[in-house]
């Protein structure tokens, strides 16, 4: 096995400088050419040395610690490196090492595979790329070409987590919902087959492929705009599909597609879930468990988000917010456990799960660990899905507590909002996001990237006007109203959670916190732990810190001049120790856009939103440039004369169909436009921009199917009134208003 490796690494490298030389960077293939390529087999002169990753080179992944091989780096997933040479003692001389603009100002997530020198990772609108791991050159890159459309099927950006590398091939998924094969060694197309089984409906695919037992894992997402959710098993070699498992009933008068929905279908009560979508898409964490051939997969909120509609007659609507065992090679469920029985908060139970063999009440236990977004932090046997712990790890007040004997989450019944608004915490962006958290078994700790965000949840108007509520295309379909949320929080400023983030050691055995590390913004980056006593994370200030392990005490920080929430990770190449982490903010929080005054913006939002790599080591001296402030005035307005009740019109329209983008009451994070900003030139084309689709080609769709001329008329002045609103309160001429021309129509 050794030799194979050595002569392996030597033929990689002479791959790397063949590329290099020959052609710096191959051109860009466009998909539409090559699909459904005939799949050659892995050929010599096809990068024959990354074949060499195979389940038994991950399953011993601790043998060789300078690579990152896997998603999570090994099986487990604990993103703990072993590596030692920047550590607590040296960490204030890491310095920058290189740095590369990946071509995009739209969010980055993903965590990179290294191999042997060369690192695979996608950037935004799923694009591919493979880079010289000591020099950041580019070997081969791979565009997906995924219609700019796409952009309005997604909730959370353009996003992607990253690709799996195995047997001589890098594997991701696209936007669109294709699960796409590439040669690991030229970025050659092998096979692409599409995911999604209804292309009517508002699929997407972010989350990184996992690899095992000869087969490649993917989910989807879409559950805000109604979908069902479901995991496919494909054969790694041919793209052929070996099995799928439905996380939630369809259409009860259709036979089940699979046996366990008899018994999740008898969970479901009442209510026509099947035509919104039901929900329960498995959009970030699937985790192979070699120990059992399990395949864990964390299972997403209701569609819609709301019990009352989805499910009217009660039930804990199983497997929404569950982690859910499946046999790997079957697809059989082996056990589950559901976070959250009858989610009514978008709660997901798809943050990222970490393997680990820990004593627990003094026996050896093999346990899965999560952080949903619930605040409850769960430690199971992953051996038969028993609750072994539940303690909250962030402010919760949905729930009291998870009562073990039960393994139920006792919730709180003053906070129910079928008849009144409440004030939930944590809020849909949770008490924990896709953000990774890091796994320290021999300290016994977790690093979380805890948010403390507040919503609140009241139902639909649709909802409480006629007691039903239809799905509607093209749109979010929450069974929430979402348009006054703003001004609610405008209104009640000082009276709810101030939002803000944690960095926190947490025992998920104690529930103890052994520290933690306070950030004034609460969307903030993914973090790293390493054995070198350090813990990496990137904030929404664009902060690159790295803390003490066993303090939480600041012992080196980089300004990136960008917001941050990918996952850093490390890797060692000729003796050297690497820390890399790409920026550039978005996912989930762009929705709600701009912080409200006084608190802090994210770094995107003072500079710009900056997509770049970077790549740290000790004594590295690299520099960024610093950048200059963003221009945030708004221009004056030329306003039409509408009554309040038609901006109204405006304002539901806007939040219906364009604040999940450029953020609610107008006002953009930093990475959208925001359309406060437009210049007379953008507002003569706002109609060319929204009906026709003039920057469709850039992610901006065209809304015509949905929005009439008449809307328009309506929307662009609820736009420019929201401008000249905020105009007038940054020049003192007026405070901020505590109403909404919602108010004139409720
Ligand atoms: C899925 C995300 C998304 C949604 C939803 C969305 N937009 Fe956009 N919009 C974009 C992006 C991305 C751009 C920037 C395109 C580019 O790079 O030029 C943009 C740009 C624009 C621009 C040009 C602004 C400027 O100053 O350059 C206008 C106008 C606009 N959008 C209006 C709207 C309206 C009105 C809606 C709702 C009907 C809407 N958008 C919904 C993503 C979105």
């Amino acid at each position: 096995m050794r030799a194979v490796f050595v002569i392996a690494l030597a033929a990689l490298s002479l791959l790397a400088i063949y590329f290099i030389s020959l052609s710096g960077e191959r051109s860009e293939k466009s998909a539409s050419e090559t699909t459904a390529a005939a799949a050659p087999a892995q050929t010599e002169e096809s990068g024959p040395s990354i074949g060499l990753i195979d389940d038994a080179r991950i399953e011993n992944a601790e043998s060789e610690p300078g690579n990152w091989l896997a998603y999570g780096r090994t099986y487990e997933e604990q993103r703990f490196s072993p590596l030692t040479q920047v550590n607590k003692g040296n960490v204030a001389q890491l310095g920058l090492a290189w740095a590369k603009d990946m071509g995009t100002n739209r969010a980055q997530e993903s965590t990179p595979i290294v191999v042997d020198g060369i690192m695979f990772l996608t950037s935004s609108w799923s694009r591919v790329f493979a880079i010289d791991a000591v020099t950041g050159e580019t070997l081969w890159k791979y565009d997906p070409q995924v219609p700019g459309d796409t952009g309005r099927k997604a909730c959370c950006d353009v996003v992607n987590r990253g690709v799996a590398v195995y047997k001589g091939r890098v594997y991701f998924g696209s936007l669109d919902g294709r699960l796409i094969a590439l040669d690991a060694g030229t970025g050659e197309l092998v096979w692409e087959v599409n995911t999604i089984i209804d292309p009517t409906r508002a699929y997407t695919v972010t989350g990184a492929p996992r690899a095992a037992r000869g087969k490649i894992f993917i989910g989807n997402g879409g559950a805000e705009y109604g979908v069902r959710g479901y995991v496919t098993a494909y054969d790694a070699e041919t793209g052929e599909q070996v099995w799928r498992f439905f996380t939630v009933p369809g259409d009860p008068s259709l036979p089940f597609e699979q046996p366990e929905l008899e018994m999740a279908a008898k969970t479901w009560k009442g209510g026509n879930w099947w035509e919104i979508g039901g929900g329960g898409t498995v959009w970030n964490s699937i985790v192979y468990d070699p120990d059992f051939n399990h395949l864990y997969l964390g299972v997403g909120n209701g569609s819609p988000w709301t019990r009352a509609i989805r499910s009217p007659g009660g039930g804990d609507n199983l497997f929404l917010s569950s982690i859910v065992a499946v046999d790997a090679d079957t697809g059989e469920l082996q056990w589950h456990y559901q976070t959250t029985p009858g989610d009514n908060w978008d709660y997901t139970a798809v943050q990222d799960m970490a393997l680990a063999d820990m004593e627990v009440d003094g026996e050896s236990r093999k346990v899965l660990l999560q952080a949903p977004k619930n605040g409850f932090f769960y430690v199971i046997d992953r051996s038969d899905g028993e609750l072994l712990r539940a303690h909250p790890f962030a402010p919760v007040n949905w729930a009291t507590h998870v009562d073990l004997e039960t393994g139920r989450p006792v919730e709180n019944p003053d906070l129910a909002y079928l008849e009144k608004e409440k004030w939930v915490l944590p809020g849909p962006l949770g008490a924990h996001n896709w953000q990774a958290m890091s796994v320290d078994v021999e300290a016994g700790l977790t690093f979380i990237p805890v948010q403390q965000s507040s919503f609140i949840f009241g139902m639909a108007e649709e909802f409480k006007k006629t007691g039903l509520f239809k799905r509607n295309p093209g749109r979010w379909n929450l069974g929430i109203e979402v348009g006054g949320v703003v001004q609610n929080f405008v209104n009640n400023l000082g009276t709810w959670p101030e939002p803000k983030g944690f960095l926190r050691a947490f025992d998920p055995l104690t529930g103890e916190i052994a520290w933690q590390v306070e950030i004034p913004h609460h969307w903030n980056g993914g973090v790293l732990a390493t054995a070198g006593g350090l813990v990496f994370q990137g904030d929404a200030l664009g902060m690159f810190k790295a803390y003490d392990k066993a303090t939480g005490e600041l012992l080196w920080e980089f300004n990136t001049y960008t917001s941050m929430l990918a996952p850093p990770i490390s890797f060692e190449i000729d003796g050297v120790q690497y820390v890399s982490i790409l920026t550039g903010t978005g996912g989930g929080d762009f929705f709600t856009g701009a912080p409200l005054p006084p608190f802090p913006n994210p770094a995107s939002l003072d500079y710009n939103n900056f997509g770049r790599l970077l790549v740290f080591k000790l004594g590295g001296t690299e520099k960024l440039e610093v950048p200059k402030a963003r221009d945030m005035e708004i221009p004056e307005q030329e306003m039409a004369s509408l009554s309040d009740p038609e901006i109204a019109r405006g304002e539901i329209a806007y939040h219906d169909y364009c604040a999940a983008c450029h953020g609610m009451a107008v006002r953009s994070g930093g990475v959208i436009p925001d359309l406060r900003q437009m210049t007379p030139e953008m507002h003569a084309m706002f109609n060319g921009v929204v009906l026709e689709g003039i920057l469709a080609p850039k992610g901006m769709s065209s809304f015509s199917d949905v929005l009439t001329e008449e809307d328009m008329v309506f929307l662009h002045e609820y736009v420019r009134a929201r401008a000249h609103q905020d105009r007038e309160v940054a020049l003192g001429n007026q405070e901020q208003p505590r109403w909404t021309w919602l108010d004139s129509i409720r």
